[in-house]
């Protein structure tokens, strides 16, 4: 089953695609994960988007596109997959179609988080990951016991870049301009679920079991 995750920056689309990856084993494709990786690594695709994810704009659609063909082509997406932050474009949207049709696939599922932007500041600006295995928190409602490391395996905790709250305002703007509109493209398709993100944890994840 091929699942897409929409909505806002902090609605919890990772949270959750991570909860689906342990329960069903479909792999998590973050582009936002992979251009991270990419960033760190220093390689010349990762200089260019660090320029356009610390503004909190879109990476251009070229490049992520390239990216993800590359990744869903890869034998562990085969049972299935859930794209979290991908596609946030209606080109990047037409390309996913394109690539799953020449796989013979399509999107089986698109699962809008609702949730007000007052919530998502609070959520992103308090998100911190640990560097070494990626684990999340959040400085009040979810804090790791060791103050500043992580309770699994002790790596420091970070804030993203691009969690700082001027940046999250521009996230959000360019999220309800460029992507939004992604909403109608699958409700039009008859294959979009809406979720209400301002649940907890495992009652969101819950209501995403029901719908899958
Ligand atoms: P990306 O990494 O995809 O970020 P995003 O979409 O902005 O989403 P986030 O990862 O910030 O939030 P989330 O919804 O995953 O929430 P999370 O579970 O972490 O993209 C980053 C950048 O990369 C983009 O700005 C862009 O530049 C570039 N990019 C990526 N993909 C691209 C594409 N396709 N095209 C072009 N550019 C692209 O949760 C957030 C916090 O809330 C955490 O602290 C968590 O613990 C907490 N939380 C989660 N769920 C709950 C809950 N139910 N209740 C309470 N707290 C919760």
């Amino acid at each position: 089953m091929i699942v897409v995750f929409l909505g806002p920056p902090g609605c919890g689309k990772g949270t959750q695609a991570k909860r689906l990856e342990s329960s069903r084993n479909w792999p998590q494709v973050s582009t936002g994960d992979m251009l991270r990786a990419a960033v760190q690594q220093g390689t010349r695709l990762g200089n260019e988007a660090k320029a356009y994810m610390d503004r909190g704009e879109l990476v251009p659609d070229a490049v992520v596109i390239g990216l993800l063909e590359e990744r869903i082509s890869r034998p562990d997406c085969k049972a299935g997959l859930v794209l979290d932050g991908f596609p946030r474009t209606d080109v990047q949207a037409r390309a996913l179609d394109g690539e799953l049709k020449r796989m013979g696939k399509s999107v089986d599922r698109a699962v809008y988080f609702e949730i007000p932007n007052r919530q998502l500041v609070e959520r992103l600006s308090g998100r911190r990951t640990c560097s070494k295995c990626g684990t999340m928190y959040h400085v009040i409602g979810n804090p790791s016991k060791k103050n500043g490391f992580c309770d699994r395996c002790d790596g420091p905790l970070v804030q993203r870049d691009d969690d700082r709250e001027e940046v999250i305002m521009n996230r959000l703007e360019v999220y309800s301009r460029q992507t939004a509109p992604l909403i109608q493209f699958y409700s039009d398709r008859g294959i979009l679920h809406r979720v209400d993100a301002t649940r907890n944890v495992s009652q969101v994840e819950s209501a995403i079991q029901g719908i899958l």
